[in-house]
């Protein structure tokens, strides 16, 4: 079988990972054929520290394709995106393509997938933010909407596709058996919505593992654990917005004050902090970094005494390694965060941020217990379903 994974964003090559090991790891249950897995990089995220780090890293082979389509508006990126793929996917003929996420990326792999109909999966399905002012909301509808197999990573998300009109739901939307059964291979024309886990806790776990060892920047950075805060901010309605932007900086700024915050900021923000002219020297007690590695990013989240993001990678990471989060937006997909007060929603309100920064932390310890994101070996399940129906 000959599955073609399209990536282009961060986000994207950490969820990859975990496919890529597995795919190495697995053959073919049925024929005994290995397993051919290609890559294909739109090139969405082309710097260094946004890009080639993750493969380096994470040993995830060279991509096959490299589309280098860069930055651009929405639309220009999309279409561009999907000229490029659609020649690489009649080139490669894969059984199988496997979309990730909700990004642009996500959206032209989708639809040049489905106008050439070859089988689409879609890992992280059935996502929700239910604001559809949101680019990222619109990606993950249509790409939803033209897959054949939608991966959820968790139940609620498997809940969401059945109120939109999915019917064939595995196990009732709970996480499936690690083996797949023959049942998966029955009535291949309905798309099919299962609950493998979330992906990006195979990736954290296989993560952590190394860089517990392997990543020094709490010594390159002379931090102590548990003694700075975390920051992100990446939306582009925080990013493009200069008064949300300054809002959630002075709310730094104050938090700053109790103890510093690193803050790896993104290339969006960077250019924005520029254009508007928040220079970041006035906030000497926030300490502005370049994007990290994803070993240094799993460390410096572990030891984090908080973690302030409107990233929703982050926003998961923080639940598995038990830090309190702050989310700086009104909504979230990953609505198991909030319950029992793991994650705090306060948009860019600049107020309710400190608030929630200085707020001593009542986590108790068995609200992280759940299995929501099951059990890290969503890989496994997503290559065991897709041998059994392909
Ligand atoms: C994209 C995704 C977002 C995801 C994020 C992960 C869309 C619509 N958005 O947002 O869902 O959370 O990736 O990080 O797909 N830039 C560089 N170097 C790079 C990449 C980007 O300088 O390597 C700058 C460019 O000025 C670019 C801007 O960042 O215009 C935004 O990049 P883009 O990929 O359009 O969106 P992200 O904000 O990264
Ligand atoms: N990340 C990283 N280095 C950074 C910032 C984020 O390795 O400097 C990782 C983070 O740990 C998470 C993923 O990138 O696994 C999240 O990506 P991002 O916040 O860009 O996108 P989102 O998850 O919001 O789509």
């Amino acid at each position: 079988m000959k599955i073609a994974s399209l990536v282009g964003a961060r986000p994207q090559f950490i969820k990859l990972a975990p496919l890529i090991k597995a795919s190495q790891r697995q053959k073919h249950p049925n024929s005994k054929i290995a397993l051919e897995h290609k890559i294909i990089h739109t090139g969405q995220h082309y710097d260094y520290k946004m890009d080639k780090v993750f493969f380096d890293e994470l040993g995830i082979p060279e991509p096959d394709y490299t589309l280098e389509v860069g930055s651009g508006s929405h639309g220009w990126q999309t279409g561009e995106m999907m000229k490029k793929a659609e020649e690489a996917l009649v080139k490669e003929k894969p059984d199988l393509v496997i979309v990730y996420g909700d990004t642009n990326s996500t959206l032209a792999g989708a639809l040049a997938s489905s106008k050439l109909g070859i089988p689409i999966a879609h890992v992280e399905s059935g996502l929700r933010s239910y604001n559809r002012n949101m680019s990222e909301e619109v990606n993950r509808i249509l790409a939803d909407r033209s897959s054949d197999f939608l991966f959820c990573p968790t139940e609620n998300a498997c809940e969401n596709l059945g109120k939109e009109g999915f019917s064939n739901v595995a196990n009732n939307g709970k996480l499936i058996d690690l083996s797949p059964s023959e049942s998966f291979s029955a009535d291949k024309s309905t798309p099919l919505v299962i609950n493998v886990g979330d992906i990006m806790y195979d990736a954290a776990l296989l993560g952590l593992k190394i860089a517990e060892t392997g990543s020094n920047i709490l010594e390159r950075l002379k931090l102590e654990p548990k003694k700075y805060y975390l920051a992100t901010v990446h939306r582009a309605e925080n990013s493009d917005d200069k008064k949300k932007l300054k809002s959630i900086l002075d709310a730094f700024t104050e938090i700053s004050i109790e103890k510093p915050i690193i803050f790896p900021v993104h290339p969006r923000t960077k250019k924005n902090l520029e254009a508007f002219h928040l220079a970041p020297s006035v906030f000497n007690q926030i300490q502005i970094i370049e994007p990290v590695s994803y070993f240094d990013m799993l460390i410096l989240e572990k030891y984090a005494t908080k973690i302030l993001t409107d990233s929703g990678g982050m926003q998961k990471e923080a639940y598995f390694f038990k830090v309190p989060c702050v989310t700086l937006r009104d909504e979230t997909e990953w609505v198991e965060t909030l319950e029992k007060g793991n994650n705090v929603l306060t948009g860019a309100d600049k107020n309710k941020i400190i608030q929630a920064g200085f707020q001593s932390s009542t986590l108790e310890h068995d609200s992280f217990s759940s299995t929501f994101y099951g059990d890290g070996q969503a890989a496994d399940r997503i290559l065991g379903v897709t041998s059994y129906r392909i």
